[in-house]
């Protein structure tokens, strides 16, 4: 047995394949790391090498302090990670007091994590308070919420309502909606802030003209919320465009329509979004 037969490495690796497939990761864009529980720690223990030095994240946060996560590397192509885990992804121990880190585990030959670490590790602090079983933050170079953002407004209300009335299970899926982070300076520690005050209301956020970053319990659903959300985007700019640009629809999903469906599916939608 090697640490990357491990059930969960297998799942992380997976997952940015299937990323990669979807067109989602251009060169090293994107990235992916998951929180480890106490057994998979203890599974993978054995394979850990001798700590290297404690590195600052630049955000401070407790909720999460002495955990471990599993993290892409930065600089690294999602498309090399299952070919070669240990060059390509590592796994970093989080200090007594949430505010740095140190790899355990592979990013051989001086490789660090992900630049949006800290963006990654705020999420998780906010999503488990939000939902105790998250695990899983991905960020992915997504086409067409990148095309959305240039032609919609940055809002999370109007994003929200665009994409939950271009695909009938869409708000089944997200009905707490969508949140929008402006243009930022991708990779640091205000871009981190402003994210995580996001998904403290929502489990995914836009990057305008960036991406996309989401969060869920599991491999799965993380990437099911990151592939459902691209979808009814690329729909949008389909349909905007077959429509001669105009985003008067002749035919639309009423709000009626979307809180019928959530009624019948049993979820609570956002009803800040709805009229
Ligand atoms: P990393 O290669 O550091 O993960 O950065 C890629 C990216 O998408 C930054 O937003
Ligand atoms: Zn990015």
């Amino acid at each position: 047995m090697a640490i990357e037969d491990l059930e969960f490495v297998q799942g992380f690796t997976r997952m940015c394949d299937d990323g990669f497939k979807q067109g989602w990761h251009e060169r090293n864009g994107g990235n992916l790391t998951y929180l480890m529980s106490e057994e998979e720690v203890a599974e993978a223990r054995p394979f850990f090498a001798e700590p290297r030095e404690w590195v600052s994240m630049g955000v401070e946060d407790a909720t999460l302090a002495g955990r471990y996560f599993l993290s892409t590397g930065s600089g690294k192509y999602m498309r090399n990670v299952a070919g070669d885990p240990a060059h390509n992804i590592g796994i970093v121990e989080i200090n007594e007091k949430g505010s740095a880190y140190r790899i355990v585990w592979g990013l051989l030959e001086g490789a660090k994590p992900t630049s949006e670490f800290p963006s990654h590790y705020m999420n998780h602090c906010v999503r488990v308070m939000a939902d105790p079983t998250n695990r899983v933050i991905y960020h992915a170079h997504t086409p067409g919420v990148i095309e959305m953002s240039f032609i919609v407004p940055l809002e999370d209300r109007s994003f929200t309502r665009i994409l939950w009335q271009m695909m009938t299970e869409c708000v089944v899926v997200f009905p707490a909606g969508v949140g929008v982070v402006p243009w930022m300076v991708p990779g640091g520690a205000a871009i981190a802030q402003a994210t995580s005050e996001i998904m403290k209301k929502y489990p995914a956020a836009v990057w305008a003209h960036h991406g996309l970053f989401v969060s869920g319990p599991d491999f799965d659903t993380a990437f099911g919320l990151a592939h459902t959300i691209e979808k009814a985007a690329e729909l949008y700019i389909a349909a905007r465009a077959a429509n001669g640009g105009s985003d008067k629809f002749l035919n639309v999903i009423s709000d009626q329509n979307l809180k019928d469906t959530c009624r019948d599916f049993n979820v609570e939608i956002n009803s800040d979004f709805v009229d």
